[in-house]
């Protein structure tokens, strides 16, 4: 992939990290992860040397390798961790949102704007390569043979990845339909003519009017987040007279992109969540070399499911 195809890819995750989320799954996850998905990830680092090297690829804006650093400082262990991701992360963003959180930031060396098919790094440096909803966006049969060199013999690479029927992908989906319900609404496209001049003021609010009153029905039975975003970003614009509009022009085209964005992104995770429907997606990391140790499911709060774990070993 050249660079100019890569940003296109990670673009939508710059300006998502940028607005400083933990995790990618902030309905889902108010704080970091955590019950049985934390719980996993501790029985990886417990089994780490006291002074251990560890890789999370495809980190955002750090979940998971701050979940590490909290780990390590809670139990005398000290983990050097490196995080990278192709997007423009802003873990700086979480530090100064979450003060609690300062510490372990500072803990990891981050590496934004590094796509893992680039990673150099250094041969068997490290004891743990992890991702949490990463690497399966990543290009499986360049990555493969990378954290095989990359891993100690003996060390692990473990994974969470969504799985085709988790709870989340099911959100997911029907988040879908919901894009497609707005765009057969119109939305994007009406703000986007009024942004370019194409729509006057007037016409833009009949239309945005006649979308909510489409929308709330559908709003009150589901509380959907998204529809829930539209409705409170309608109901500011639409008592808006055409000066009040006119200034608020930044507003409207950033809450025009944080839609598109939001869309992409889904659309996105929907892409790979189909290459994960396919049973043997993670055979190039048996070809590089890994042996399967284990793998199943993962139940979030008893009930939940949140996707497939794997844990691989470099011989
Ligand atoms: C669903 S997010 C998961 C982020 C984080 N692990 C979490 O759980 O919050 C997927 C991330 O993968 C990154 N990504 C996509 N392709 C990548 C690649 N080839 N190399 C590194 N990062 C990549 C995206 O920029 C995005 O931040």
């Amino acid at each position: 992939m050249s660079e100019k195809q890569q940003r296109q890819v990670t673009d939508h995750w710059s300006d998502y990290w940028a607005r400083g989320p933990l995790t990618s799954l902030p309905d889902d996850f108010s704080g970091n992860y955590d019950a049985e998905i934390a719980a996993f990830w501790n029985a990886r680092f417990r089994d780490l040397p006291e002074l251990a090297c560890l890789l999370d690829i495809c980190t955002g804006n750090g979940a998971l390798a701050l979940l590490a650093a909290e780990y390590a400082a809670g139990h005398q262990q000290r983990f050097e961790i490196t995080a990278i991701d192709a997007a423009s992360i802003r873990p700086d963003l979480v530090a100064n949102a979450r003060p609690e959180l300062a510490d372990y930031v500072a803990d990891v060396k981050f590496l934004a704007d590094m796509p893992m098919e680039c990673f150099e790094g250094g041969d068997a440096q490290f004891d743990l390569a992890m991702s949490q909803y990463g690497i399966e966006y990543c290009d499986q049969a360049q990555v493969a043979p990378i954290i095989a060199r990359l891993l100690k013999p003996g060390a692990e690479l473990a994974l969470v990845c969504h799985a085709a029927d988790s709870d989340m992908v099911s959100t997911m989906r029907h988040e879908l339909t919901e894009y497609r319900r707005l765009d057969a609404l119109q939305l994007s496209r009406s703000l986007r003519s009024w942004l370019q001049g194409q729509l006057d003021s007037t016409r833009l609010r009949e239309k945005l009017v006649r979308l909510a009153q489409a929308i709330f029905p559908e709003y009150r039975a589901k509380r959907s987040a998204l529809f829930g975003f539209v409705l409170q970003a309608i109901n500011q614009l639409v008592r808006l007279d055409e000066r009040g509009l006119r200034a608020r022009r930044d507003q409207i085209a950033q809450w025009l992109a944080q839609l598109d964005g939001g869309r992409q992104r889904l659309d996105d995770m929907l892409r790979v969540n189909e290459l994960l429907a396919s049973p043997n997606w993670y055979q190039p990391y048996i070809d590089a070399g890994l042996v399967l140790q284990d793998h199943g499911d993962l139940l979030y709060r008893q009930q939940h499911h949140a996707g497939q774990w794997f844990v691989f070993r470099k011989a």
